[in-house]
This record gives structure tokens, sequence and C-alpha cells, in this order.
């Protein structure tokens, strides 16, 4: 097994090693690599649905994926599995997110325990487009000045619970747009992370999201103060994707995204979730 910094902000390639056989010395050392980088890339993988559960299950528990825009639950027999497609069969969306741009998110923090963790395995790939991102939220809260940390210490962030990354409205949630009246959840705004011990900043998604006692127009005006020290390109890595990939990263310290892809073209990914625990403020 050999890790191969990608020199950005984050996120490592790991290479010589098949999933669907690793040791718990492995194991630990994927863990520690994990924690360091923040997201691992495994390529040429040959994963089951099976393996991928029985991978992801080494990091915890798994939460069941959330329903697809569709209404569909999950894959037959296998609730851990979201799926990620753009691809119709006899008229339906095998899966969420479509082919359109998935915007800046950490994955499904309108929930009191999100997860800390996802992965996602690459099945097929378009030729062009689709690359997920992701960004180092340790680094962006880093680059706050000291006068902006103070502010966001002890504050409060609810997080959307009405629309996914990709703009589509959740199943069975009523179309709401006003962030103080959404549903969702609330979390501390500066998270400290359990086991690095670093202190990451927390916005989960920009949409409905809403800083909790505060006048809306303050809580907008705050939250696009922070978003400009999110959106910074040097602070993130992209995965041009291959089929057999695997990405994992850490949900507590990272966001991502995705661009857009031509819709005739296919994308077919499978990912899990592990369990989280309540985010502890810093
Ligand atoms: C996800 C996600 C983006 C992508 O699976 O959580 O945001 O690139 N996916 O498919
Ligand atoms: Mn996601």
């Amino acid at each position: 097994m050999k890790l191969i910094p990608t020199g950005a902000a984050l996120a490592a390639e790991i290479t010589g090693v098949d999933l669907r056989a690793i040791t718990d010395a492995d194991f630990d050392r994927i863990h520690r690599d994990w924690i360091h980088h923040l997201v691992l890339l495994f390529r040429d993988q040959h994963l089951t649905d099976e393996d991928l559960i029985a991978f992801s299950r080494r990091f915890g528990a798994l939460d069941w994926a959330p329903v697809q825009e569709t209404g569909r639950r999950f894959v037959e027999g296998h609730p851990e599995i979201y799926v990620v497609s753009n691809v119709i069969e006899n008229g339906v969306a095998i899966g969420s997110l479509g082919a359109g741009e998935a915007v800046w998110h950490t994955d499904m923090s309108y929930i009191p325990d999100p997860p800390k963790a996802s992965m996602l395995y690459a099945l097929e790939v378009p030729p062009a487009g689709g690359d997920t991102g992701f960004l180092n939220m340790y680094a962006v809260y880093e680059s706050l000045p000291p006068d902006l940390k103070r502010r966001v210490q002890g504050l409060q962030l609810k997080h959307d619970g009405t629309y996914n990354s990709g703009g589509y409205l959740r199943l069975g949630v009523d179309a709401v747009d006003d962030p103080v009246n959404s549903a969702g959840a609330v979390h501390p705004l500066v998270c400290t992370h359990p086991q690095s011990g670093r202190r990451a900043l927390y916005l989960g998604r920009r949409r409905n999201a809403y800083i909790t006692g505060l006048p809306l127009a303050e809580s907008e005006a705050l939250l696009e103060e922070l978003w400009s020290y999110a959106n910074r390109d040097e602070l993130t890595w992209y995965n041009r994707w291959r089929p057999g990939d695997l990405v994992l990263w850490d949900n507590r310290c990272t966001m991502h995204r995705r661009d857009a892809f031509d819709s005739g073209a296919r994308r077919i990914m499978h990912r899990t979730q592990i369990k989280g625990e309540a985010r502890p403020a810093a």
C-alpha cells in the first residue's frame, strides 16, 4: 500500500490495495491517512454492493440512504446504498442528482446526527464532466480573519432539509423557501473534529441556511461573508472519475460539489454513508 498526496489542499491516493481483501492493520493505516488527508482515492477497484458495504462497515454502522427524488427507497436488498445517477430506465430515474451541477454541501447535515463519512464508488462515468470537488473546511476556518472567528464562535446554524444539492425537492417535504421556517437540523457553526481535535467551519449548504437567533438579514449577510471564504479554488481538489474509483470523504471537515455533464452520457455511482454523532461545538 502506498500513499500519494495530491499536493492540493486535501486528499491523497492510496495505491496497491484491493479493498475486498484488507487486513485490520491495513484498515488502521487507511483510517489514519483518511483523518490526516480528509479525502482518499482508491483506483481500479472491483466492488460489488456487498463489498462496498463490507468496506464501509469497517468505519462503523451505516445510515440508510436518503429517499431518492423519485420516491424509490433504495437498491433492492441494500438500504445502505444511495444511487447517484442520471440514467433513466423505463421512464424512471434509477438514482438522484440528475446531470446538472450539484452545489457545495456536506451529506445529510439536515439530520441531528449527520454521517461522519461517505464513500462514492464509480460504476459508469461520462467521457467528460461530472468531476467531484472537495473543499477543506479546516482551511476555510483557519483562513477567517480573527474578528470573524470571534463573531462565529458559539453561533448555531440551521441546515436545510428541503432541497438536495442538485436543487431537487426532497420527497415528502413542502417547498419552503424561507430560511427561518424551513425544515432542518441545527448544528454548531464551528465544530471540533472528534479525532483530529481541529476546528472546522460547518456550513452544510447555502440554500435556506439560517443562523438561529439572528434577524434573517443579518444571518444572510454573515453567511455571504463566510461563503466568500469557502469559495476558494486553492482549498479544493477535484476527482476526474474513472470506473472503479472509490472516494472516501470526511463529512465533518469537508464539503463537496459536482460539475454538470452531458445528460446524454451515463453516470452511475453507488454511495454509502457512515453514521455519525451530533457535531461537537468548538
Ligand atoms: C454524493 C454527492 C456528487 C457526485 O454522493 O453525496 O454529492 O459527484 N455526489 O456524484
Ligand atoms: Mn453529497
